[in-house]
């Protein structure tokens, strides 16, 4: 009898599916974490169970027949979702917008409607790794524009698109992250953002405005969003509940011109977002308590933040360099020369303490000289103990 072929299931896979990466984080760390600074998970101690529970109730009781059945999401969601947005100045109507179940959902999406393999996509340097993997595996390829204290270089990114259309190359999108930029934390200013918004009318490029932290501005003023500054249609926003309700109720949207909410509706192939969760939230909103609970969330994170960065000012070398954020949930440190984010992140991990060094938000190998630490989830004891720590491998590692 012939003997069976040695098959592997390894073989089936895809492309895309063969050369994904699991998340790594530059080592393996044996030792058991006692704190972390590495997500940007929220703090658990700020969800509002009581109102979610009544918002629940409320429904179980009174939207029973339609919202545990199939369905489209809650109408009112969609006008809570409008109200927030024509808050903010941006135009909105239902034919403009796409509930998904988070904003990473939609954000992972915009390959399926926009990129062919050898597609060219902008993206921020450092950025956001979660949803760029996903324009990664679909095959564009990635050209980053440098960030600085005051968000994307947008000189940098003129530059770029003027010598792609002189090589005959439009770009599918530039995805940017304006407000409490994830990794860094900081924000554009007004000028960079009208810059930035001529710059996608004149060169015909969609921007992707991902707004996932601006209502978690504790100081500071409030900058227009790229979307309420565009009045041609080149911005498509989205947002999310994750950041100022609970990320577990996996809401978010995007907002921009009718085909592109179309198109990306029509790949998102399991149809619209959970019925219940849909009503829980327009109820909880409609309720009127979203305002009063994002006040206290920033209240809670700016102390969180003021603590961290009052600890790296005592327990690290003077020439670390981080930055003071206005909102959001991280501090970005730039390491001196002679210290790598990898190798911080080994000893450090041998002592129990974490957080994401900067090449895990490059996709270009960049990144080893800065390091991201989440403040968001840690109570404040954690906070100093883990940045004690830190400053003490970080001594060690220069002796
Ligand atoms: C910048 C940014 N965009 C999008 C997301 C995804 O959020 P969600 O899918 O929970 O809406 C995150 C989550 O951390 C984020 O930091």
């Amino acid at each position: 009898m012939a003997s069976t072929p040695a098959y592997r299931i390894a073989d089936l896979f895809a492309a895309r599916a063969k050369n994904i990466a699991p998340p790594t984080y530059g080592t393996e760390l044996t030792k058991i974490i006692t704190v972390s600074f590495a997500y940007g998970l929220a703090d658990p101690t700020l969800f509002p169970h009581d109102d979610l529970a009544a918002a629940s109730a409320e429904v179980l009781t009174k939207e029973a027949p339609t919202a545990l059945n199939y369905g489209p999401p809650a109408a009112q969601l969609y006008e809570q979702i409008i109200l927030r947005l024509q808050a903010q100045g941006i135009t909105a109507d239902r034919d403009r917008i796409l509930i998904g179940y988070g904003s990473g959902q939609i954000l992972g999406l915009l390959p399926d409607v926009f990129v062919e393999p050898g597609d060219v996509v902008i993206v921020e340097g450092p950025t956001f790794l979660g949803v760029v993997t996903r324009f990664v595996s679909a095959g564009a390829k990635i050209i980053t524009i440098p960030v600085d204290e005051l968000g994307m270089d947008v000189d940098a990114l003129e530059a770029t698109l003027i010598d792609l259309q002189k090589q005959g190359i439009r770009p599918r999108f530039i995805y940017t992250i304006p407000t409490f930029h994830n990794p860094t934390g900081v924000t554009m200013p007004l000028s960079r953002r009208q810059k930035l918004v001529a710059l996608a009318a004149e060169y015909g490029v969609l921007v992707v405005e991902d707004d996932a932290y601006s209502d978690l501005r504790f100081r500071g003023e409030t900058v227009p969003t790229l979307a309420s500054l565009d009045k041609a249609g080149w911005v498509l926003y989205v947002s999310t509940f994750s950041k100022i309700i609970v990320p577990g109720v996996r809401l978010g949207w995007a907002c921009g011109a009718p085909p592109i909410i179309e198109r990306l509706a029509m790949f998102k192939s399991e149809g619209p977002v959970g019925p219940f969760i849909s009503h829980v939230i327009a109820r909880y909103c409609a309720a009127g308590k979203l305002d009063a609970h994002i006040q206290k969330l920033v209240a809670s994170y700016q102390h969180k933040c003021d603590v961290m960065l009052e600890a790296i000012a005592h327990e690290f070398p003077s020439d670390v360099i981080a930055l003071r954020p206005d909102g959001g949930f991280f501090v970005w440190c730039k390491l001196p020369a002679d210290i790598s984010a990898k190798t911080l992140l080994n000893a450090s991990g041998e002592h129990g303490v974490t957080f994401l060094p900067g090449t895990r938000c490059y996709t270009n190998g960049e990144g080893d000289d800065a390091i991201r630490l989440a403040f968001s989830y840690q109570p404040t004891e954690k906070i100093v103990e883990g940045i004690a720590t830190l400053g003490a491998v970080l001594r060690q590692l220069r002796q």
